[in-house]
């Protein structure tokens, strides 16, 4: 038997661009999911038991057997090796959180112990690399280097193929966030694909919506690190005027991002993969985040309360 966990994360700046090389800031959260692995007689057997929107295991139970056989065409061993796998943990199975990176990494690392494998976390990173291409199509890289490493980091794809761009941020202390769900599931893969086709058929507008991007991820480094939090928040905002341009917010993640700011929070946007999934209210405090989770909770919505920066290693 073995055991393995992977952090779930939440963008602050950039998703979607930083699939075409624009640096994007990430945080790993405090949620996490843990998968034990045995070796079994026959095929494959999942047991999912991790909290997931409606429809969550079901929309993805393809990808997922994909994103597992393909890990262990990595780990150079048969892509059909019997194994019972089961899933856990306390990150839900909520679109835009990474919670796909999450339970690669979290699987590799229980076939990495059941299996004897010792491998490195660059190994497993790698690997989760290969699984988040099933449920991508074309993955950054960033969830599941946040999934693997934890801490808060810009990260900036190399388009060649070779070593990502990593650097840690390091900011005065954890700062409260909400994050909010529509309760709808969203198909990473679509929503990558329709960007990078509306990209390459209308480049008048989207070049410099792309260079908007760069520019708010450089800033954001800056204010986050200065500890300017009005400024981090205002550049939220902006980010999720550049999502809307590229057409992967929705009308449920709208609403969310203008309850939180009705509440107070400094800033909101989507975050992740967009057409559903997750948004991310910047509440620095115990009491504003308190009144942006309870706005949710009367709105019979999910939410999880956590902070950035926490996950420092
Ligand atoms: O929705 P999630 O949690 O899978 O996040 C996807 C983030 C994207 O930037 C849209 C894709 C990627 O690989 O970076």
């Amino acid at each position: 038997m073995g055991k393995g966990s992977g952090y779930g994360k939440v963008i602050l700046f950039g998703e979607h661009f930083v699939v075409h090389g624009v640096p994007g800031i990430v945080s790993a959260i405090d949620s996490s999911t843990d998968a034990i692995v045995t070796k079994a007689k026959n095929g494959l057997i999942i047991k999912d038991e991790r909290k997931t929107a409606k429809g969550y295991s079901e929309e993805k139970r393809l990808q997922q057997i994909e994103s597992i056989e393909r890990m262990l065409k990595a780990m150079e061993l048969d892509p059909k090796t019997p194994l019972d796998i089961w899933i856990g943990g306390s990150l839900p199975g909520f679109s835009g959180l990474g919670a796909s990176a999450a339970s690669s990494v979290a699987i590799a690392r229980a076939i990495n112990e059941e299996f004897n494998l010792s491998l490195s976390n660059e190994r497993i990173n790698q690997i989760a690399y290969e699984a988040e291409i099933a449920y991508a199509g074309n993955p950054s890289g960033i969830d599941n280097t946040a999934a693997t490493y934890g801490g808060l980091m810009l990260f900036k794809k190399n388009p060649a193929g070779g070593q990502d761009h990593i650097e840690r941020l390091k900011i005065q202390e954890p700062i409260e966030i909400v994050i909010g769900s529509t309760g709808k599931v969203a198909n990473t893969k679509a929503m990558v694909e329709g960007v990078a086709e509306r990209k390459k058929a209308n480049p008048t507008k989207y070049d410099p919506l792309f260079n908007q991007a760069e520019a708010l991820a450089a800033a954001g480094c800056k204010a986050l690190e200065a500890g300017n939090l009005k400024e981090v928040g205002e550049l939220m905002n902006e980010n999720h005027k550049i999502l809307q341009e590229i057409g992967v917010s929705s009308i449920e993640l709208d609403h969310l991002v203008d309850i939180a700011r009705k509440q107070g929070a400094i800033g909101a946007k989507l975050t992740g993969g967009g057409g559903g999934g997750c948004m991310v209210a910047l509440t620095p405090s115990k009491e504003l985040q308190e009144k942006v989770a309870n706005a949710f909770k009367t709105e019979g919505l999910e939410f999880l309360a956590t902070k950035i920066g926490a996950i420092t290693h």
